[in-house]
């Protein structure tokens, strides 16, 4: 319940970054779904939104918040998302909703990318929280045996098909004291479609719900 609370108020601070009459760029999740609820109270104020997911396209029809496609307009000025797990410097794991891909497109395609989150999600180290790695079915055998080459227990997660007809690895009890080289490594295996490691691309502004109000960390490197 307190953490659903702490969702809730680190999304509506996420409003006070929105410029008007822009097109933002919206990620997945339960945290998502409370910005998207507190976006519908000033919606008229934007043009619209890229959606990172069908479940967040399902969200935003709803309200009527006219969504775009990111090849009509190239990039966005602001992309808001949460995460599973935030380090000090701003790296993410991503894609416990399974939208990893098109987040990881969206972070890229941003000019500023503020990840929202709840004061549960921030770690020293990434890894506790099983790493997702989208990647063609095809590959699967073949993906599992390279990733065991780098520690942890990898499992297929069940009755999972992303949006872009791909299956989802979770990769257990890893300790990724070098994100930007783990991600870089993971990235190199031929038929992993996206890593959910946001290391290379992170955020630039982190936003989190504590019980003492929300905490604002900016990226200095
Ligand atoms: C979806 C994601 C989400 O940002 C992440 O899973 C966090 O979700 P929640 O806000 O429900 O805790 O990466 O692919």
């Amino acid at each position: 319940m307190i953490i659903d609370q702490l969702k809730q108020s680190v999304a509506c601070a996420a409003l006070n970054y929105i410029s008007p009459n822009t097109i933002i760029g919206i990620g997945t999740g339960s945290t998502i779904d409370y910005f998207i609820q507190s976006l519908d109270r000033i919606k008229h104020l934007i043009r619209g939104a890229v959606s990172s997911s069908s479940s967040t396209t399902r969200y935003l029809n709803r309200i009527g918040i006219p969504i775009f496609d990111l090849n009509e307009v190239g990039s966005v000025v602001l992309y808001v998302d949460g995460a599973d797990e935030v380090n000090e410097n701003l790296q993410m794991i991503k894609g416990g909703g399974e939208a990893l891909t098109k987040e990881k497109i969206l972070a890229a395609a941003s000019k500023q990318f503020i990840c929202i989150v709840d004061e549960s999600k921030q770690v020293q180290v990434l890894g506790k929280f099983p790493l997702p790695i989208e990647i063609i079915p095809m590959a699967c055998a073949y993906i599992i045996t390279e990733l065991n080459k780098l520690g942890g227990e990898s499992k297929v997660r069940k009755n999972v098909l992303t949006d872009n007809g791909n299956i989802i690895i979770d990769v257990y009890n890893l300790n990724i004291h070098d994100p930007i080289a783990m991600e870089k490594i993971i990235n190199a295996l031929p038929g992993v479609v996206t890593v959910g490691l946001f290391a290379k691309r992170k955020a630039d502004i982190l936003l989190v719900g504590t019980t003492n109000g929300v905490k604002k960390i900016i990226n200095t490197s």
